[in-house]
């Protein structure tokens, strides 16, 4: 492509989307394109997009909008939307948007090279949005990773469990399981290139099978786990419903997985979590978050709760705050109810007032900052195993790294330690961040027993004792 020469991509939604952007990254460097960190700047911009509430949709469609108002300004050559916004509106986008020159569905996305070229080629503005259950696959491809530290791989493509609010199944089709030797082959191409960290990215990870080898989630992490270099091992989203023993003791036995899970619960009443379609109760879910404490003390869960559901009473809402109360959850995502057309919800009355929802999503807010800041008081004066990420986004003198748990931790240190786990000790904790110091090497008996308790505490916890 000798008339492009660069390219950005704007990025909204989950880690999936992250790392779509990255395969698409990938895909426009094979082709000679270089990235430049402003989209104004770029020959080929790509707004990779999310719906997974109104207030998302809007954010992607608004960007959409400025860039292509902008476009003749600017060097932009090519405008293309890719991702869930792409996948659920098509061709209507290109109507509604006379500048966007490509619209490009969450299964096509291995095509972009081939689609961009023939935009350029032709001059046609082109809707490549195939049915989201045709399952296509790059196999392992060459992929511009955005983090230095983070090598996401997704280990599986859409979800099959239609959750009445969700629009995620229908914008990225059935589930399709990549198989164990290519995941594994892309796990130990990141661990070559130095990556030290993966996590393994699905909508309902736990639901993952790969028929020929017969494996399933729990099989993969064991294979992922022999992979040599790579240290950590995370992975999201697990579906309650499908948290089985054997993912339990996977966690608790490989050494490599960390001591951490998203485990969405989205409600506290049995009422509410039989119309959403999540197939396990408030009871069973608080029987699985013992059985993960048990045999994994260490473990931090965490959580995504949905507030206002059609026909949420105030009974209903009660027993989600009081879920949160028992389960205290190390932090939670915590959305109003946003009705998605095509779900099953959206076609009930949005019942619950706006300012009400706004009122139950702020208690909610109000606790769990309680209760994270409460959990995180206990690390106080441990030493904890941190995977260097960054420089801190405040302040270019400190470095971030995360916790096995997968707290952030702020601390003082040289650049040089980014990509290391290093130990560091808790001196601040606060509701999202812990603060600490590099424990010297005069505190070097302490890194002998670090990661060295593979019962129970296997978490690199370390109490000094001060
Ligand atoms: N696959 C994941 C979540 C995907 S979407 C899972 O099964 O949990 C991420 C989160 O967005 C969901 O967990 C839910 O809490 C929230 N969400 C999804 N649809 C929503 C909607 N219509 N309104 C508000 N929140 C929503
Ligand atoms: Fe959406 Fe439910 Fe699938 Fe998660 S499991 S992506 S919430 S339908
Ligand atoms: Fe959004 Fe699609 Fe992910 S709707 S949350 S980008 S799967």
């Amino acid at each position: 492509m000798p008339s492009l020469r660069s390219y950005h991509i704007v990025t909204y939604g989950c880690q999936m989307n992250d790392n779509d952007s990255e395969i698409m990254a990938g895909i426009l460097e094979s082709k000679g394109l270089e990235y430049v960190p402003s989209a104004e700047d770029a020959d080929v911009v790509v707004v990779n997009t999310c719906v997974v509430r109104e207030g998302a949709e809007e954010r992607a469609l608004g960007r959409v909008a400025n860039l292509a108002s902008a476009k003749k300004r600017g060097n932009c050559k090519v405008l293309a939307i890719s991702g869930c916004m792409a996948q659920k509106d098509g061709e209507h986008l290109l109507k509604l948007l006379p500048n966007v020159d490509l619209v490009i569905g969450t299964r096509d996305l291995f095509k972009l090279g081939e689609l961009i070229e023939h935009v350029v080629v032709s001059g046609e503005r082109v809707v490549a949005v195939e049915d989201i259950d045709k399952p296509v696959f790059g196999g392992v491809q060459p992929v511009r990773r955005f983090s230095q530290v983070r090598g996401l791989v997704t280990v599986m493509y859409g979800c099959n469990n239609f959750c009445t609010f969700c629009i995620v199944p229908h914008t990225r089709g059935r589930e399709v399981s990549r198989p164990v030797a290519e995941v594994v082959e892309e796990v130990r191409r990141l661990a070559d290139e130095g990556y030290s960290e993966v996590v393994l990215l699905g909508q309902n990870v736990n639901s993952y099978y790969d028929k020929e080898k017969r494996a399933n989630f729990a099989d993969l992490l064991a294979a992922v786990n022999e992979v040599a270099g790579i240290k950590r091992i995370r992975f999201v989203t697990s579906h309650p419903k499908d948290c089985t023993r054997q993912l339990i003791e996977a966690i608790a036995t490989l050494d490599k997985v960390c001591e951490s899970i998203h485990l969405p619960v989205q409600a506290g009443s049995n009422r509410v979590l039989r119309r959403m379609k999540r197939f396990y109760t408030k009871e069973e879910y608080l029987n699985l978050l013992s059985s993960l404490r048990e045999r994994v003390p260490a473990i931090a869960i965490t959580t995504d709760i949905i507030v206002g559901f059609p026909d949420e009473t105030e009974q209903d809402f009660e027993e989600t705050y009081d879920l949160m109360e028992r389960a205290r959850w190390d932090s939670a995502f915590m959305f109003m109810y946003s009705p998605r057309p095509g779900t099953k919800a959206a076609e009930w009355i949005d019942s619950v007032p706006l300012e009400e929802k706004k009122r139950r999503l702020q208690r909610c807010i109000t606790l769990q900052e309680r209760i994270s800041t409460e959990i995180n008081a206990q690390l106080l004066g441990t030493v904890q195993s941190v995977l260097v990420e960054s420089v801190s986004k405040k302040s270019e003198a400190q470095l971030m790294g995360r916790t096995r748990s997968d707290k952030a931790v702020v601390f003082t240190g040289p650049t040089s330690l980014i990509g290391q786990e290093v130990n560091v000790r808790i001196t601040e904790t606060f509701a999202h961040t812990l603060r600490g110091v590099l424990v010297s090497r005069g505190e070097s008996s302490f890194d002998a027993r670090v990661g060295s308790d593979k019962n129970g505490r296997r978490e690199t916890i370390v109490k000094l004792g001060i």
